[in-house]
């Protein structure tokens, strides 16, 4: 098995003082989309931000390609391979498409493959990104995450207000990223279309990972990503065999 690129191991991430993530344990493999699903206020965003250094972890080990990262400022994370793809869609608005990316670069990264992704942003380099219609705008976010060459992206919430047809063809090139041998954590509100392109899924819920398994598990079954979202009786044993999938409640 390819050694993770990215791995959680009881992982706890406080907001303002009050603990919100407790005891999370995942890992993502380079060159795959590991999703991670659940409710409105699991917990998704803090353990990403817990990831980046944006919200302190308060117990647990975070290892980047093996070198434990929990302890580094977010700028150290970054430089060290941690891309993020925050919730709030930001971009420099009076800055243009391309000033947006040259000041996000670092190392080996280049605009060149981020206008190979992305022939919409290429067209519009010199067009201030206030201009953008929404999906340019992610886009232009993706991009500036990728332009510092990162081993490991974060990716939350990237269809939120964007149009069906736009946020398919973002996915699309969610699944190129991972083919670039990019290890892909990806947060989505419409669960389907991230298990269509996942390999692995982590369920939240209060803050716990409550599934783990492979996306094709819970692929097209409403009814038990409703039950595993907001709980409910648990299924038969039967169908808990797996052994790649573990699930439990949280304390
Ligand atoms: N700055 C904050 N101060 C205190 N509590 C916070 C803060 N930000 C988030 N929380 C709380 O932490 C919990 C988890 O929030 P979080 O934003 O991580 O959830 P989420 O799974 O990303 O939700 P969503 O799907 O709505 O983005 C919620 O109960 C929320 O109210
Ligand atoms: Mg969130």
């Amino acid at each position: 098995m390819t050694a993770p690129a990215l791995a959680l191991d009881g992982v706890k991430v406080n907001r303002a003082e009050v603990p919100v993530v407790h005891d999370v344990t995942l890992d993502a493999a380079p060159g795959a989309v590991t999703v991670v699903l659940g409710a409105n206020g699991a917990g998704k965003t803090t353990l990403m931000d817990g990831i980046a250094g944006l919200a302190p972890v308060k117990a647990g080990t975070i290892k980047l390609d093996g070198t434990p990262i929990e302890k580094l400022p977010p700028y150290k994370r970054a430089r060290a391979g941690l891309g993020y793809v925050e919730q709030a869609r930001t971009t420099f608005r009076t800055l243009t498409v391309e000033q947006n990316l040259i000041v996000s670069q670092s190392g080996d990264g280049d605009l060149g493959t981020v206008y190979k992704l992305f022939p919409e942003l290429d067209k519009r380099r010199n067009l201030q990104a206030g201009h953008l219609s929404g999906g340019e705008q992610q886009m232009l976010v993706l991009g500036r995450a990728l332009v510092s060459a990162p081993k490991v992206v974060l990716i939350d919430e990237m269809s939120l207000g964007l149009a069906p047809m736009v946020v398919r063809r973002l996915m699309g090139t969610v699944g190129e990223l991972a083919g670039m041998g990019i290890a892909v954590v990806l947060i989505e509100q419409f669960a389907n279309l991230a298990l269509d392109i996942g390999a692995h899924v982590h369920v939240l819920r209060k803050g716990g990972v409550v599934f783990s398994g492979p996306c094709e598990e819970l692929r097209g079954d409403e009814d038990r990503l409703h039950r595993l979202y907001f709980g409910g009786p648990p299924l038969s044993a039967a169908t808990e065999k797996d052994s790649g999938t573990t699930e439990s409640e949280p304390e």
